[in-house]
């Protein structure tokens, strides 16, 4: 991502962090004298997905053209502030979260509020795998078999008023559990948000697993969202609050640098971040001599176009 206001270069600035762990692959696969090491930008590319099992069918409708990046693509290259601002920070470090118990507040603009274990939030809905591309501001991408429910759902559910025409997600704040939260990289706790139209969006989804396991800590447990036309960083992890609102709150990344995070974030080859280009993007674990693809509009889910009618793309990124 990018700069917290004028001070050094994050280590979440993508595109160097990507090479340099390419070259660390290049290395020592020079190194090994081999060349499978280069395949993926992770080590031990093939380790089985571990963690409890979470079996859930797969919805047909929701298959990407491409296929699934391994299990350590998905669980060893992330990006969760809370546990570090490397790539590779949230897999070391976020043993340190309880994702149980965990209660989830529903509040604002909605007839039913509450706070509800987590357990008896899920209960109603019947969790689903989808495989969703996710692609992030960063400019690289990943295919992941996600298990959750669609976000519509839960939202019904509450009864939103008609005031409501935001929903925001607010991240557990705990820095106890989440050590990265005592540093001032970001403002605390992250926060996203969604327009309710988006929100309810059919692709919208809340994911509590992976790969038929329950979601590991570096992949928000216990409960994210998945927006899969937008840039990743809308997809907040280890969710506390789900809050309907009339405007549309301050969001994390939005409040950190406006100039280079909007609150819409959709994926979009045409407006570039302002130091680095949108139109193509690198697909992790695709290996070091692939060639970059064209980043597509929405990233590929063109169904979600109507959403943004009438309005300036550019003006509204
Ligand atoms: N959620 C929280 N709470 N904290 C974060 O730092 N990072 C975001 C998003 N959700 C982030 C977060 C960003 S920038 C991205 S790209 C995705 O999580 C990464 O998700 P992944 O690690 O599962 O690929």
């Amino acid at each position: 991502m990018g700069y917290r206001r004028d001070t050094e270069p994050k280590a979440c600035e993508i595109t160097p962090e990507a090479i340099w762990q390419e070259r660390r692959q290049v290395l020592s696969a020079l190194l090994l004298g081999g060349a499978s090491a280069i395949i993926s930008p992770t080590a031990h590319a093939d380790a089985a997905p571990s963690g409890r099992l979470l079996p859930a069918p797969r919805n047909p409708a929701f298959v990407a053209q491409e296929p699934p990046n391994s299990w350590v693509d998905a669980t060893t290259y992330n990006n969760f502030y809370e546990f570090g601002t490397d790539k590779s920070d949230p897999a070391r470090n976020a043993g340190t979260l309880r994702p149980a118990p965990w209660s989830v507040t529903i509040g604002g603009e909605a007839q039913l509020r509450g706070t509800f274990a987590l357990d008896d939030l899920l209960k109603p809905h019947p969790l689903e795998e989808r495989i969703y591309r996710l692609r992030c501001v960063e400019a690289w991408s990943m295919v992941i078999p996600w298990i959750g429910f669609p976000l519509a759902a839960l939202i019904q559910r509450f009864k939103p008023t008609s005031k409501a025409k935001y929903v925001a997600f607010t991240t557990l704040q705990d820095p106890v559990q989440m050590p990265g939260q005592r540093s001032g990289v970001l403002d605390w706790p992250y926060v996203e948000g969604l327009r309710i139209d988006e929100a309810t969006h059919p692709l919208a989804f809340l994911a509590v697993g992976l790969y038929g396991r329950v979601l590991p800590n570096q992949s928000g447990a216990p409960l994210r969202l998945v927006v899969p036309w937008k840039y990743g960083f809308k997809s907040a992890k280890s969710i506390v609050r789900i809050d309907f609102l009339e405007h549309a709150p301050k969001t994390t990344w939005a409040v950190s640098n406006p100039r280079e995070y909007g609150f819409y974030a959709n994926v979009n080859p045409a407006v570039d971040h302002p130091r680095w280009s949108q139109k193509t993007e690198r697909a992790i674990g695709a290996g070091l001599f692939a060639p970059r693809r064209a980043t597509r509009p929405f990233n590929g889910y063109s169904e979600v176009a109507s959403l943004y009618t009438g309005m300036d793309l550019a003006q509204w990124f």
